[in-house]
C-alpha cells in the first residue's frame, strides 16, 4: 500500500496506526510518497530550505480541481517528518514485517523543492533564471520541473538520496518519474546543451538520462530504483523496476524487457476514486472503483506466462491525498478496498470468490470497530444494470449483496416505504421514469436511497452502429448503451460514456421506420484533467434510405468545463436513419494535462424526438 503525504500531511500517530492496519492484513510494503509539488515532507539536514520553505504552501484548493474557477482556503498549510520521526516509523514498520519504500519525486512534481532551491529549475527562453516558484496550492501537473542540464540538480538529488538511503534500509528507492512535462526542457539552454553533449534524441531521452544517472548513484549504495511507468519512455534504465499506473501496459512492457514490475493500475486500485455511485458520497478524485472491481482485478496479466510472471513483484493499492484531508477520510477511502488488494495479492485466482470474501469481510467489522478504523461500508449499496430486450424495451435489474435484504421500490417519484413494491425481477420501463429503491432488513431501511431516471425517446433500444470503434475501456459492452435511457455522469468510468481516443466518432441509429423527428439530445464530456476534450464539431445528419444523408445540425462550441448538454433541434423532418458525427480534438495542446498525447472524445446517450 501507498500513501501520499504531500497533498495532505498525516500525523506520525496516524502513520503508525496505518502501519498496524497494513500489518493486520499482511501487507509487506509501505510506499511512502514523501515529496510532491504541494509540499516536501522529509527532513534533509543538508538542505535546510526544504524544511523552512518547501514544506509549506500558502493555501489549499477548496473542492474538486475540475470546478472552475478555483477557490482557495487562504490558510498556510504544511509540515514535515523529522529524521527522528522517520527512523521511528521505519523501526515501527520493521517490527511489523513491513518494508517502507520512500519516494522522492523527480524530475517532475518538483514545485515545492524548486520553491526552496530555485536555481535547480530551468533557464527561461531568454537565458534568465526561471522562477520564482511556490509550492503548488492546487492539484495537477505543473510545467516547472528539475532542470536536467544543470549539474547542481544532480548534486542536490544525490545529497537528498544519501540522507534518504541512510534512513530507509529498503532495497528499493522510488524516484518517481511520472508526469514530467518537457515544456521547460525544450526552451532551456542547459537542457538543450545536455541533449547535444550526451547525443540524446529528444527530451524523452533526456528524462531517461536523468533517471539513469540517479539510478547509478542509488546502485553505488547497493540499492535499486523504482519508477512510475513513464520511465519506459525514452528507454528504461538498466535495473529499474516499473510501477505500472496508467493501466497495465507499462508493467507488461517492463516484463517483456525482463525488468521487474509492480502493478497499480489507476483503473482498479487507485483509492482516490469513488467507491459509491451515490450523490451523498464525500468528495473524491475521479471515477468509480467499487470494492467488487478491486477484488475482480487479477494482477498477473492474461498474456503473461509463468516464466515471465517471475518479473511481476507485486500489486499495490495507491492512495493519493488531494481529497484525503484527514486520517478518517484516508481510512474511509483505503478500507475495505485495501483488504481486497491483500487478498488478490496473496491468493491464487482460482481460490477467489467475492461472496465468500464479503462473508469474511463482515466478520472483520467488530475488529475494525475496536481498532477505530473508519472504513467505508458502501459495498452492499443497491446497484443496477439496464438491458434491452429483443423487442427494444428497457429492463432495469437491481441487486444488493446485503444478506437477507429485500429491495422495495417505486416508479411514481415517491420515496419507497415499508409497504412499497418488493423487487423480484427486472422492471420493464416503457415511459420516462425515475425509479427509487431502498434495501430493507427486517422492515428497517438500510443505507442510502437509490434513484435512477430512464429517459425514453424514439431512439430508445433501436439498433446502433459504431462506424468508428470506441477505444479500450470506453468501448461499451454493447452499442445499445448509446440508447439505453441513461445519461453519463461525473463518475465517468461506469460504462455509460462512450470514448474515442484520438479519433472521430461516427454513429448511426436506425429508427426502424420513417418517422417525423425534430431533435437529438446527447452530452459531451470536457474533463481536460482526464484528457477528455469536447469535439471540434458535432453534426447530425438524417436519411430515409441509409444512403443519402442530409445534415440538419452542426455545433462547433461546447463551452462548459464538465458535462456539456447538446440539444440539437431542427425543423420537423421525415427520417429513418440518424447519423451523429463528432470530430476529435486530436493532439492535446501544450501546457495541458497529457500534452502531446491523443485526446479522448466522450459521448453518452442519444435521445431522438
Ligand atoms: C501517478 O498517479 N501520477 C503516478
Ligand atoms: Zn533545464
Amino acid at each position: 500500500m501507498h500513501l501520499d503525504v504531500s497533498r495532505h500531511l498525516f500525523p506520525v500517530a496516524f502513520i503508525r496506526k496505518y502501519i498496524d492496519e497494513l500489518a493486520l492484513y499482511k501487507f509487506n510494503t509501505f510506499h511512502w510518497h514523501l515529496t510532491d509539488d504541494q509540499g516536501w515532507r522529509i527532513e534533509i539536514k543538508k538542505y535546510p530550505e526544504l524544511q523552512r520553505k518547501a514544506a509549506y504552501r500558502t493555501e489549499t484548493l477548496i473542492g474538486h480541481k475540475k470546478e472552475l474557477p478555483h477557490r482557495f482556503d487562504g490558510k498556510r498549510y504544511g509540515g514535515y517528518y523529522t529524521q527522528a520521526e522517520v527512523r521511528d516509523i521505519v523501526r515501527y514498520a520493521t517490527q511489523r514485517h513491513i518494508t517502507v519504500i520512500p519516494e522522492i519525486e523527480m524530475p517532475g512534481h518538483a514545485m515545492a523543492a524548486l520553491s526552496a532551491y530555485p536555481e535547480l529549475g530551468c533557464l527561461k527562453p531568454n537565458g534568465q533564471p526561471g522562477g520564482p516558484y511556490q509550492a503548488a496550492t492546487f492539484w495537477g501537473v505543473f510545467d516547472d520541473v528539475f532542470c536536467a542540464g544543470n549539474e547542481s540538480t544532480f548534486a542536490f538529488l544525490e545529497g537528498v538520496l544519501d540522507e534518504v538511503m541512510a534512513l530507509f534500509p529498503s532495497t528499493y528507492i522510488h524516484v518517481g518519474g511520472d508526469e514530467c512535462p518537457k515544456t521547460r526542457w525544450k526552451t532551456c539552454a542547459k537542457c538543450q546543451a545536455r541533449i547535444r553533449n550526451e547525443h540524446l534524441k529528444d527530451e524523452d531521452e533526456l528524462q531517461s538520462y536523468f533517471i539513469r544517472r540517479i539510478e547509478q548513484h542509488v546502485n553505488k549504495k547497493g540499492r535499486q530504483v523504482i519508477g512510475w511507468d513513464e520511465i519506459l519512455e525514452g528507454g528504461l534504465s538498466p535495473g529499474a523496476t516499473v510501477m505500472s499506473w496508467r493501466g497495465i501496459e507499462g508493467g507488461i512492457e517492463a516484463i517483456r524487457q525482463k525488468h521487474n514490475a509492480i502493478m497499480t493500475p489507476e483503473s482498479h486500485v487507485y483509492f482516490d476514486y469513488y467507491q459509491s455511485l451515490y450523490p451523498e458520497e464525500p468528495l473524491a478524485a475521479a471515477g468509480y472503483t467499487p470494492l467488487s472491481k478491486v477484488y475482480a482485478y487479477e494482477p498477473v496479466p492474461a498474456n503473461i506466462g509463468p516464466e515471465e510472471a517471475i518479473y511481476l513483484k507485486g500489486v499495490q493499492g495507491t492512495a493519493w491525498s488531494e481529497y484525503l484531508d484527514s486520517p478518517a477520510k484516508a481510512e474511509y477511502m483505503i478500507f475495505p478496498r485495501a483488504i481486497a488488494v491483500a487478498e488478490i495479492a496473496w491468493s491464487q485466482r482460482q481460490h477467489r470468490n467475492y461472496p465468500d470474501f464479503l462473508r469474511r469481510l463482515r466478520l472483520q467489522d467488530a475488529l475494525l470497530k475496536r481498532l477505530n478504523v473508519t472504513y467505508a461500508k458502501r459495498f452492499d449499496e443497491l446497484t443496477d444494470s439496464v438491458s434491452i430486450s429483443p423487442t427494444g424495451s428497457l429492463q432495469l435489474a437491481l441487486s444488493t449483496t446485503l444478506p437477507g435484504a429485500t429491495i422495495r421500490y417505486t416508479t411514481d417519484g415517491a420515496d419507497p416505504i415499508e409497504s412499497s413494491a418488493v423487487y423480484t425481477h427486472p422492471i420493464e420501463i416503457n415511459q420516462t421514469k425515475t425509479l427509487k429503491a431502498i434495501a430493507y432488513l427486517r422492515n428497517q431501511p438500510q443505507g442510502r436511497l437509490f434513484q435512477k431516471t430512464l429517459t425514453i425517446s424514439k431512439s430508445t433500444g433501436k439498433p446502433v452502429t459504431f462506424t468508428t470503434e470506441p477505444t479500450g475501456s470506453y468501448r461499451p459492452a454493447s452499442p445499445l448503451v448509446a440508447v439505453n435511457g441513461i445519461a453519463g455522469t461525473s463518475r465517468y468510468n461506469t460504462g455509460e460514456w462512450i470514448g474515442f481516443q484520438g479519433k472521430d466518432a461516427d454513429i448511426l441509429i436506425d429508427l426502424q421506420s420513417v418517422q417525423s423527428i425534430t431533435s437529438l439530445g446527447t452530452h459531451v464530456l470536457n474533463y481536460h484533467w482526464q484528457r477528455m476534450w469536447s469535439p471540434d464539431t458535432l453534426s447530425v445528419a438524417v436519411s430515409d434510405d441509409g444512403k443519402t444523408f442530409r445534415e440538419v445540425y452542426l455545433q462547433t462550441k461546447f463551452p462548459i468545463n464538465g458535462i456539456n448538454p447538446v440539444n440539437a433541434t431542427f425543423p420537423p423532418t421525415q427520417a429513418r436513419y440518424v447519423r451523429i458525427r463528432a470530430t476529435n480534438k486530436g493532439v492535446i495542446p501544450p501546457g495541458e494535462y497529457g500534452a502531446g498525447g491523443k485526446a479522448w472524445l466522450m459521448l453518452d446517450e442519444f435521445q431522438i424526438n
